[in-house]
């Protein structure tokens, strides 16, 4: 592609940690610090991503985290060849210590040469003692900058709220010493669904991920083997918003049926186009 035509994107990241390390808590602390998140606003909507900022160097920095259970999310679309993580957050106990699920995320992670930021959790806990995590993780590559490896380790309380600034901080850091994340906005969109359900009122609804391009309502797009026009698009506020550019997550009405988790989309010329793509793919 035209490297002229890329701009910076944001990063988009999963959270993956062993059972009850506190993924879920993380995510909501992670959401609730956000700066721009605004007062009024609609419901907030569950759309299985969302997006929050952080200033960075003086600069708004938007971050994109994946919503779902990070491990399944993970691994259900990289077996359909998708890749949506561009780092992984691994969230670690600190009066727990690794455990398995730990070891398998960062299997995972390693795998798919994703850069890892460790958030070592439960800081607030009795008992927690985030050295041993370091020490712990050094057995699997996971060696934290102040014992002179490269990952960056933050101690956090997603109980307290407390310094998840300076993890959204390490996200960006890592991010910007280790990828090169940009995008061209100026094309028809590419992505991936997230996740998908059939709503009562709405028919199919589907979370996508926009990678590349922009997309915007009234598109026909294709995803797995559902098609349809794009009717509305929400953000994780519950706002109607009209177009959506690299690295956002949106939840998108109008297609015909439900398209699974790791489905990547595209944009065709036009309905009639977008369902031949589909039903060729039944086929
Ligand atoms: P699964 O999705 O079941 O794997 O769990 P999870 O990793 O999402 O953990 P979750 O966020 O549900 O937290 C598990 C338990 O740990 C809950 O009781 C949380 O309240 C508690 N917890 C999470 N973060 C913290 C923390 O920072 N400090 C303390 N003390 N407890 C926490
Ligand atoms: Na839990
Ligand atoms: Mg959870």
């Amino acid at each position: 592609e035209d490297d002229e035509m890329l701009e910076q994107r944001p990063p988009v990241v999963t959270v993956m940690g062993h059972v009850d390390h506190g993924k879920t808590r993380l995510l909501d602390a992670i959401r609730n610090a956000d700066v721009g998140k605004g007062e009024a606003g609609g419901i907030t909507q569950h759309i299985g991503a969302y997006q929050v900022h952080k200033e960075h160097e003086g600069v708004d920095r938007p971050i994109t985290f994946i919503d779902t259970p990070g491990h399944e999310a993970f691994t259900a679309m990289r077996a359909r060849g998708a890749k949506v993580t561009d780092i992984a957050i691994l969230v670690v106990a600190a009066d727990d210590g690794v455990m398995p699920q730990t070891i398998e995320a960062l299997n995972h992670a390693q795998a798919a040469d994703v850069p890892i930021v460790v958030a070592v959790n439960k800081i607030d806990a009795d008992g927690a003692n985030p050295a041993k995590v370091r020490q712990q993780l050094t057995e699997y590559n996971l060696i934290a900058e102040e014992y002179g490896g490269e990952t960056m380790f933050v101690d956090v309380s997603a109980k307290q709220g407390q310094n998840i600034d300076s993890l959204l901080e390490a996200v960006l850091l890592t991010a910007d010493a280790a990828l090169d994340l940009r995008a061209n906005p100026d094309k028809d969109a590419r992505g991936v669904a997230i996740e998908a359900n059939l709503d009562r009122g709405r028919g199919a609804v589907a979370t996508v991920l926009v990678q590349s391009g922009t997309l915007r309502v009234g598109d026909a797009i294709v995803t797995g083997q559902a098609y349809g026009r794009v009717r509305a698009m929400l953000d994780e506020h519950g706002e109607n918003v009209q177009e959506a550019g690299p690295s956002r997550p949106v939840l998108v009405t109008g297609l015909a049926s439900v398209p699974r988790a790791g489905d990547t989309f595209i944009v065709a010329p036009d309905d009639r186009t977008a369902r031949q793509i589909a039903e060729k793919r039944e086929a």
